[in-house]
């Protein structure tokens, strides 16, 4: 939440200013514009300390274990569209990017994660069409593959991503999800097709290496 008489600064001055790029762990193809203790972030986002940070300026273990996944696995990607919904620093994105997808859209709601994703598009030198959207309530996009990296962290926007998950691939389009089997992950409802050991950031400090999954939804053929 923004708190009133706070300036904020450009956004695009203060990632580069601020948050400084380095290689992902586990991931050392991609490099973001990262966060860290020193970066202020909340003066970006309108906030005043000890609210928490945003999400979108770490590489969290739902997107690097898909990141690994599609860099691993370019046959998953090659050829077709890709869309990375949440897509944070736009780490899968740009995983998918760089494994030969023929398009790559990445939506997140903070408009300021839009900005980090054009920067660190830049940075790895792969074309990415980033909007600031909430779209889960809508109609499935025009898309081949939905990408989801760590957005069960909240247990109302975890029933809402699932449902417009099952109206995605219900009209076709196929859904990969990755996740560190956060508290609010519907297990049940999903298959794990692959395990994979990843930091995790967390909060903004680093926690270790964690196996990290990727899921497809129970029943997708
Ligand atoms: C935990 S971060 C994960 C970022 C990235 N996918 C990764 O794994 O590194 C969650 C991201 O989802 C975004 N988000 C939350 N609700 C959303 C929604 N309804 N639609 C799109 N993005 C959303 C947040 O702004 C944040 O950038």
């Amino acid at each position: 939440m923004k708190r009133p008489g706070m300036s904020q600064p450009d956004p695009t001055a203060f990632i580069r200013a601020n948050l400084p790029i380095s290689p992902v762990p586990s991931i050392p193809e991609i490099l973001l514009h990262t966060a860290g203790p020193a970066s202020g972030l909340w003066r970006l986002a309108g906030r005043r300390e000890p609210d928490p940070p945003p999400y979108w300026a770490y590489p969290w273990a739902g997107g690097a274990v898909l990141a690994r996944h599609l860099l691993d696995r370019p046959e998953m990607v090659g050829g077709r569209r890709v869309l990375d919904l949440g897509a944070g620093s736009g780490l899968v994105a740009i995983a998918a990017a760089k494994a030969g997808a023929t398009t790559v859209t990445a939506i997140d709601i903070d408009a300021n994660a839009i900005v980090a994703i054009g920067l660190n598009a830049a940075i790895n030198g792969v074309n990415i069409v980033a909007w600031t959207a909430d779209i889960i309530g809508e109609l499935p996009p025009a898309t081949d593959l939905l990408v989801v990296g760590d957005l069960f962290y909240n247990p109302l926007l975890a029933l809402r991503v699932m449902a417009f998950l099952r109206r995605c691939q219900a009209s076709g389009i196929e859904v990969l999800i990755g996740d560190p089997e956060r508290a609010y992950l519907p297990q049940g409802e999903l298959s794990r097709i692959a395990t994979h050991a990843v930091e995790d950031f967390g909060g903004g400090t680093s926690g270790g290496a964690v196996p990290a999954g990727v899921f497809v939804l129970a029943g997708n053929g």
